[in-house]
C-alpha cells in the first residue's frame, strides 16, 4: 500500500505580498510574548521567512497584570525598530497597537479615547477565556459610539461561545470585526477550538488574521498551516489584511 505524505505548501508562499500580521506579542519585557530584545529579532526574522513582511504587533494591556501604556509600547517599539536598523534588517515595516481586555480599566481608556489602534479606528479587543463580560453587547455599542471598530481576537478560542454558535452570528450584526488566530488552525489549541475556526470560516464569519505569535515554539507550529485544506479556507480572507499597510 501506498502512503502520500499529506503536501504542505511552504508559508512564503501562502502569504501574499503586502499581508499584515495584525496579532503577535514581540515586544521585549512587557507581556508574556518576548523575552528580550534579540528574541524579538529573531522572531521578526522568522516572520520574515515566512513571507511576512508587515507586522503591527499587539502588546497585552491587562489591568494591574500587563498595565502597559501607549508610552510604554512606543519605547519598545523605538527600541526594536533601532536595533533592526543596527542588524541592517530594513525590509521590515514594525508598526504596534495593543491587545485590550475589556476590563474596568479598558473602559476608563476607551472614554479617554486613549487606544492604540491598529488603523483606521480598529482596536483589537480580548475577552476573558473564563466569563464573556455580561454586558459585551452594551460595551461593543460604546466603542463604536467613541468612534472606534472592534476586532475581537481569536474568537474560537472563547469555549463558552462553542455550543452558542448564533452568540457569534449576534456580535457580528452588533458591528464586532472576527480576528482568527493562525495557529488554531494547525490544532494548537486543541480539536475544539480547531473545529469551530474552520466552522467560523466556512461561515463566512472571519474578517481578519492573525498569528498571535509569542513565541519561537508558536512560529514552528504555525510551519504547518499549509495544507491544501487550509489554504482553500484562508485563501478567500488573506488579502482583507492589506487594509492594515501603512
Ligand atoms: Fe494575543
Amino acid at each position: 500500500m501506498l502512503f502520500f505524505k499529506k503536501k504542505i505548501i511552504p508559508l512564503n508562499k501562502l502569504f501574499p505580498e503586502g499581508f499584515v500580521d495584525i496579532h503577535s506579542h514581540l515586544l521585549p519585557e512587557i507581556d508574556d510574548g518576548s523575552k528580550n530584545i534579540e528574541e524579538s529579532i529573531r522572531l521578526i526574522k522568522n516572520f520574515r521567512s515566512f513571507g511576512i513582511k508587515n507586522i503591527t504587533t499587539t502588546p497585552h494591556i491587562l489591568g494591574s497584570f500587563w498595565p502597559n501604556t501607549p508610552e510604554i509600547i512606543n519605547e519598545k517599539l523605538d527600541l526594536v525598530r533601532k536595533e533592526l536598523i543596527h542588524q541592517n534588517i530594513t525590509d521590515i515595516q514594525l508598526n504596534a497597537a495593543a491587545e485590550y481586555m475589556l476590563d474596568e480599566k479598558f473602559m476608563r481608556l476607551l472614554y479617554d479615547k486613549n487606544l492604540l489602534t491598529l488603523k483606521d479606528n480598529y482596536i483589537l479587543i480580548e475577552l476573558s477565556y473564563i466569563n464573556p463580560p455580561e454586558n459585551i453587547f452594551n460595551i461593543i455599542f460604546d466603542i463604536q459610539a467613541n468612534g472606534y471598530k472592534p476586532i475581537l481576537a481569536h474568537p474560537e478560542r472563547y469555549l463558552f461561545y462553542h455550543y452558542k454558535f448564533e452568540k457569534y452570528k449576534k456580535l457580528k450584526d452588533a458591528g464586532c470585526y472576527f480576528q482568527l488566530n493562525l495557529l488554531s488552525l494547525v490544532g494548537y489549541y486543541g480539536s475544539e477550538v480547531n473545529k469551530t475556526a474552520i466552522q467560523l470560516l466556512k461561515n463566512n464569519l472571519i474578517d481578519f488574521l492573525g498569528s498571535d505569535v509569542h513565541n519561537h515554539s508558536h512560529l514552528q507550529h504555525l510551519n504547518r498551516l499549509g495544507s491544501s485544506k487550509n489554504v482553500s479556507l484562508l485563501k478567500p480572507i488573506l488579502e482583507n489584511n492589506f487594509i492594515f499597510k501603512k
